[in-house]
């Protein structure tokens, strides 16, 4: 499986590519965890994205495009991967395509369709685990114990960049800057699109049924 998954901030990419990910035993590369870890461990890296990915803009194509070639070039994504978060531009789309093909190759693209008003509901109450990755919502997939991880105990965390202004700002780069993807990949007839509103369980059957 050659996956990408496009959608809005706060879609459900990450919620359903780990789980799709986990079940077809291919690696999930989430390029926002990536830069997270990054940013967290104080590298070069991580110090020229931390700002960029505070105010919710996006860090320059080239870092990513260099990002991304070195991560796919291991050995766990040979047999194939789930992208979630990239490509965010046509520039970053262009040059995947120069790294693993484009149709030929196997490689799909799922589209998750989620309206901009469910999306700021869903960004409130999210809650992450900064030790696992592990996505939670206060209401819809809440942790057993208030406010803890359910897998390490760690206490969870509101995500920096899900303040209303940089909410904002990724919604805007969403529409501005990677909706043309979406468009490069359906021109190419690689795109599928799924209704992500609904039960996360229903989300995902929708997923499978439209890769199978
Ligand atoms: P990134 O981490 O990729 O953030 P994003 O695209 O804004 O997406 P999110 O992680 O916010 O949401 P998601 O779609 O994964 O939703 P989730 O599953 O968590 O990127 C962060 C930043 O890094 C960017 O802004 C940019 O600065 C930088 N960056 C990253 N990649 C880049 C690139 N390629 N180029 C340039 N810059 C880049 O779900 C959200 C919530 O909803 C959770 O609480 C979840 O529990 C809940 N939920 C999920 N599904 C459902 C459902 N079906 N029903 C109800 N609730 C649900």
């Amino acid at each position: 499986m050659k996956l990408i998954f496009i959608g809005p901030p706060g879609s459900g990419k990450g919620t359903q590519a780990k789980r799709l990910a986990a079940t077809h035993g291919v690696p999930h590369i989430s390029t926002g965890d990536m830069l997270r870890e990054a940013i967290a461990d104080g590298t070069e890296l991580g110090r020229k994205a931390g700002p960029i990915v505070a105010s919710g803009g996006l860090v320059p194509d080239d870092v990513m495009v260099g990002i991304i070639k070195d991560r796919l070039a291991k050995t766990d994504a040979r047999k194939g991967f789930i992208l979630d978060g990239y490509p965010r531009t046509l520039v970053q789309a262009e040059r995947l395509d120069s790294f693993v093909g484009n149709g030929s190759g196997g490689l799909r693209v799922l589209q998750l369709l989620v309206p901009d008003e469910v999306i700021v509901k869903r960004i409130a109450l999210r809650r992450s685990c900064p030790q696992c990755g592990a996505i939670y919502h206060l209401e819809t997939a809440p942790p057993r114990d208030d406010e803890v991880c359910d897998r390490d105990g760690a206490e969870l965390i509101a995500r920096p960049d899900d303040n209303e202004q940089a909410v904002r700002t990724r919604l805007e780069a969403f529409h501005r800057q990677t909706l043309p993807v979406a468009t490069f990949y359906k021109s190419k007839s690689v795109l599928r699109q799924v209704d992500g509103v609904g039960p996360v369980d229903v989300v995902f059957e929708r997923i499978e049924k439209s890769l199978s």
